[in-house]
């Protein structure tokens, strides 16, 4: 039956659950028809995340970050290239994939328990979703909080319950858009150390925009910075640079070549560290 449908509709989820899955961008432009024009927010992004990989997104506030989560996930369509998973084009609202955001956006009348049993996909049987539902409390470390309403709990606590509604859909692909960045920043450091856990007990490919560079550095394999297209005679790419994040992890913050990294980067995005190196490297 699904062999019919075109490749770019088809989402197979049956076969692929429970696999980091495969993300490849080819050509992707995504652009917004305005009273006089149009304005181009993506353009030519190619991209290819091999499965389990972690990549962070960095770029300017507006640069099209949010934009590109939403068309990996299905949410928004490209108006020109393709969007893979696993060779698969995305579909509307694709189930191989789960979102988290800066906000937890839980249901506040129901209890953590049951805003992360709102996640399992769709037929999951009573028990089974009850022991999934206990595994990933466990996971988060929210087993003593599962009876407790998203307003009786910590900041820290409702991001950790709205990772573990995400990862109840068993994604292929986990796409966060600044899920820390409203989180004080003892409790930020705590997180992405849960998620190097998470990341290690669920398979799954992870997509991270932050505006952190040190969290990117720390947490990716890959860091991409995007930039903010220019007017018409601007053709590049939304793609400034793509940086490969050496050492395995867990990495050790205080890293000399990290901080290099992080210049450069903080740099890429307009931020004159020159003065701070210089002091640095006497
Ligand atoms: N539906 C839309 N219609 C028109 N413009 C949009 C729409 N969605 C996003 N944009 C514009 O696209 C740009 C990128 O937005 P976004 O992806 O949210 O940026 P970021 O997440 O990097 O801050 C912004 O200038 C925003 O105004
Ligand atoms: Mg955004």
């Amino acid at each position: 039956m699904t062999a019919l449908l075109p490749a770019s509709r088809t989402a197979d989820v049956s076969t692929t659950a429970g696999a980091a899955q495969s993300v490849r961008l080819d050509d992707v432009e995504r652009s917004f028809p305005l009273p006089q024009g149009r304005r181009d927010v993506l353009r030519g992004v190619e991209l290819d995340i091999a499965a389990g990989e972690i990549v962070a997104v960095v770029g300017p506030s507006g640069c099209g970050k949010s934009t590109l989560l939403r068309l990996i996930g299905g949410l928004d369509a490209p108006t020109r290239g393709s969007i893979r998973l696993d060779g698969i084009g995305v579909a509307d609202v694709d189930e191989r994939t789960a979102v988290a955001f800066q906000e937890p956006r839980l249901l506040p009348w129901r209890t953590i328990a049951q805003n992360v049993e709102l996640g399992l996909p769709r037929g999951t049987a009573r028990r089974a979703g009850r022991e999934r539902v206990a595994e990933l409390l466990h996971l988060v470390g929210l087993e003593h909080a599962a009876n407790q309403r998203p307003r009786e709990v910590s900041g820290g606590m409702a991001q950790r319950a709205s990772l573990a509604r995400a990862l109840a859909r068993n994604p292929g692909v986990l796409l966060l858009d600044e899920p820390f960045g409203a989180l004080d920043a003892l409790t930020r450091l705590r997180m992405h150390d849960l998620l190097l856990k998470i990341h290690a007990a669920e398979p799954t490919t992870i997509l991270l925009v932050t505006h952190d560079v040190e969290e990117a550095l720390y947490l990716a394999d890959r860091v991409l910075l995007l930039r903010t297209l220019g007017g018409s005679d601007d053709d590049e790419s939304s793609i400034a640079r793509t940086v490969s994040v050496p050492g395995i992890r867990p990495r050790d913050r205080a890293d000399r070549g990290l901080a290099d990294l992080r210049a450069d980067l903080l740099e890429g995005l307009g931020v004159d560290t020159h003065h701070r190196i210089t002091e640095e490297s006497r």
